[in-house]
C-alpha cells in the first residue's frame, strides 16, 4: 500500500482521498483552507456528496488533513493535484491554483510521482514537465490521470469506473499510478501525457454536445408536435447512440461542462483552430436556460410584478453544487423583468445563493400565490408536484417543467397548465385570459 498526498480538498480531492484510503492507501489531504481542514479534522464534511462521509468516517486512520505542504508530501510516493480549475474572462482555464502546488513542491531526493486530477488545457504537462527540471526536480516524475467522476454520485464513479486514463512520460511513473488503483476493475487506457489531457476535454465536449443537440431536438419537437421523450427513447436503442445523455432539459451547468467545453474551444482557438461545433454548443446552452422566461411570458404576459417560484437551485440533482447552475441564469432573468421570486433547493442555502429572492422553507411556501412553478433540478421531492394542494396554494397553477420530471397527463388531469422542453403544449394548456393579460396584450 502507498502513501499519497491529495491537494485541494473540493469535491474532487476528498473523494479522491476518501476513495484511496478505502483500497487501502494511507492519505494526507492537504487544502489551503485552515477552517475546511480543521472541520475535516473534526469529523465534518464541507461538501454533500452521497456516501463520502461514511467513507471518510470509516477510513478515518488511513486519512488525515492538514493545511501543510511538507505534511502532505512527506513520505509520499504519489501526489495528486485536485485543486480547482475555473474559467477566467477568456475562457481560458485558470490554473494559478496547480502552478502554485507545482511551485510549492520542495526539492529533494526522494522519488514522487505528482499526478494531475484537475482538468487541464492539453500541453499543461508539458509545461509542468519543464518547469520542474528547470527547478532541478528530476525526482519528481509526472502523470495525466483525469477524473470522469459525475457530483452527486461521485464514490460509486470512483469505484465502478468506465476506464481509468493513465498518461505519463515515464512509463515506470505510469505503472505506479495504475498499481494504486488496484483492486477497481476497470479498462485501462495507457496514453502519452497530451492525449490523456485531450481525452477528459474531448470526453465532456462530446457529452456536452449531446445535450445541446438533444436540447435543439427538443426545440423543433415543440414547433412541430413531437415529443423529445418519445424520441430520446427511440434514438437511444440504437446501440451506436446509446441512451445516455439524452434528456432534453433546462441547459447542462456544473463545474465541469460549461468550463471544459470553453476551455477546449479556447484551446483550439489559440492554436490556430476555430472549433465551430462547440461555439454552436455553447450557445444553445445559454439560449436554452432562457426559454423558460418565453415560456412563462407565454402564459402569463409580461413577468413584472408576478410571482414565480424556482423549485431546485443545485445545477442538478443529489448535490449541493450551484457553480454554472440554470437557476441563477434564471433567477437573475426573471428579476430583471420585474418579477417576485421565491426559491427553494432541499440543500442550497437559498438566502445566501440568491439574496434577491425570497428563500422558501418548503416547496408550498416557494408555490404560494406563484403564478407560475418552475422545476429547475429535478429532485425527488419535486416529483408529485401536481398534486391538488400544490394547485390550491398557486394564484395560477402554471408548471413549466425544465427537466421533463412529471407526467404531462397527470398534471393536466389535476387542473395545472403544464409545459415541459419538447414536448406537445396542448391547447387546453393556455391559462384563460385574465382582464389584466388583456390589457398587457393590447398594450
Ligand atoms: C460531469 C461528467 O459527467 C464527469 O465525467 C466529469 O468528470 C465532470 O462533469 P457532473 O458535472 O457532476 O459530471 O454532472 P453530470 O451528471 O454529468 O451532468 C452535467 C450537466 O448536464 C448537468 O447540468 C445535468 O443536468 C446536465 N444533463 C446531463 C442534461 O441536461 N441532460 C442529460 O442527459 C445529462
Amino acid at each position: 500500500m502507498a502513501r499519497i498526498g491529495v491537494f485541494g480538498a473540493g469535491y474532487v480531492g476528498l473523494v479522491t482521498g476518501a476513495c484511496f484510503a478505502e483500497l487501502g492507501h494511507d492519505v494526507v489531504v492537504r487544502d489551503v483552507l485552515e477552517e475546511k481542514i480543521e472541520q475535516l479534522r473534526a469529523g465534518q464534511v464541507p461538501i454533500y456528496e452521497p456516501g463520502l462521509d461514511e467513507l471518510l468516517a470509516k477510513n478515518a486512520e488511513r486519512l488525515a488533513f492538514t493545511t501543510s505542504v511538507a505534511e502532505a508530501i512527506d513520505g509520499a510516493e504519489v501526489v495528486f493535484v485536485a485543486v480547482g480549475t475555473p474559467p477566467t474572462y477568456s475562457g481560458d482555464a485558470d490554473l494559478s491554483a496547480v502552478w502554485t502546488v507545482v511551485d510549492e513542491l520542495p526539492q529533494g531526493e526522494r522519488d514522487l510521482v505528482l499526478v494531475m486530477k484537475s482538468t487541464v488545457p492539453v500541453g499543461t504537462g508539458e509545461k509542468i514537465r519543464n518547469a520542474l527540471d528547470q527547478r532541478g526536480l528530476t525526482n519528481v516524475g509526472y502523470v495525466s490521470n483525469p477524473e470522469f467522476t459525475a457530483e452527486g454520485r461521485a464514490v460509486h464513479d470512483f469505484a465502478h469506473p468506465d476506464r481509468i486514463v493513465i498518461g505519463a512520460f515515464d512509463e515506470a511513473d505510469g505503472d505506479k499510478v495504475e498499481a494504486l488503483h488496484a483492486g477497481i476493475d476497470a479498462p485501462i487506457v495507457r496514453a502519452d501525457v497530451n492525449s490523456a489531457e485531450m481525452i477528459k476535454l474531448a470526453s465532456n465536449a462530446f457529452l456536452s454536445t449531446r445535450i445541446s443537440f438533444v436540447n435543439e431536438i427538443a426545440n423543433v419537437c415543440e414547433l412541430v408536435g413531437a415529443d423529445v421523450q418519445k424520441v430520446a427513447e427511440g434514438m437511444g436503442l440504437d446501440h451506436r447512440l446509446g441512451p445516455h445523455f439524452l434528456r432534453a432539459g433546462i441547459g447542462f451547468g456544473g463545474s465541469c461542462f460549461p468550463k471544459d467545453v470553453s476551455a477546449l474551444k479556447q484551446l483550439a482557438g489559440n492554436s490556430g483552430y476555430h472549433f465551430q461545433l462547440l461555439s454552436a454548443v455553447i450557445e444553445v446552452n445559454e439560449l436554452q436556460k432562457r426559454r423558460v422566461i418565453s415560456k412563462l411570458q407565454r402564459h402569463l404576459g409580461r413577468l413584472r410584478g408576478k410571482r414565480i417560484a424556482l423549485l431546485g437551485l443545485a445545477f442538478k440533482a443529489g448535490t449541493d453544487d450551484t457553480r454554472e447552475a440554470p437557476s441563477l441564469v434564471l433567477a437573475s432573468r426573471l428579476i430583471a423583468e420585474g418579477a417576485a421570486v421565491s426559491a427553494w433547493d432541499p440543500i442550497v442555502d437559498a438566502a445566501r445563493l440568491l439574496p434577491q429572492a425570497e428563500a422558501a422553507e418548503s416547496i408550498e411556501d416557494a408555490v404560494r400565490d406563484a403564478d407560475a412553478a418552475v422545476i429547475v433540478t429535478e429532485w425527488d421531492q419535486l416529483r408529485d408536484l401536481a398534486r391538488p394542494e400544490i394547485r390550491d396554494l398557486m394564484a395560477r397553477p402554471l408548471i413549466v417543467d425544465g427537466r421533463n420530471l412529471l407526467d404531462p397527463a397527470q398534471a393536466r388531469a389535476v387542473g395545472f397548465a403544464y409545459e415541459g422542453i419538447g414536448r406537445p403544449v396542448s391547447f387546453g394548456d393556455v391559462l384563460p385570459e385574465t382582464p389584466e393579460r388583456q390589457h398587457e396584450l393590447e398594450a
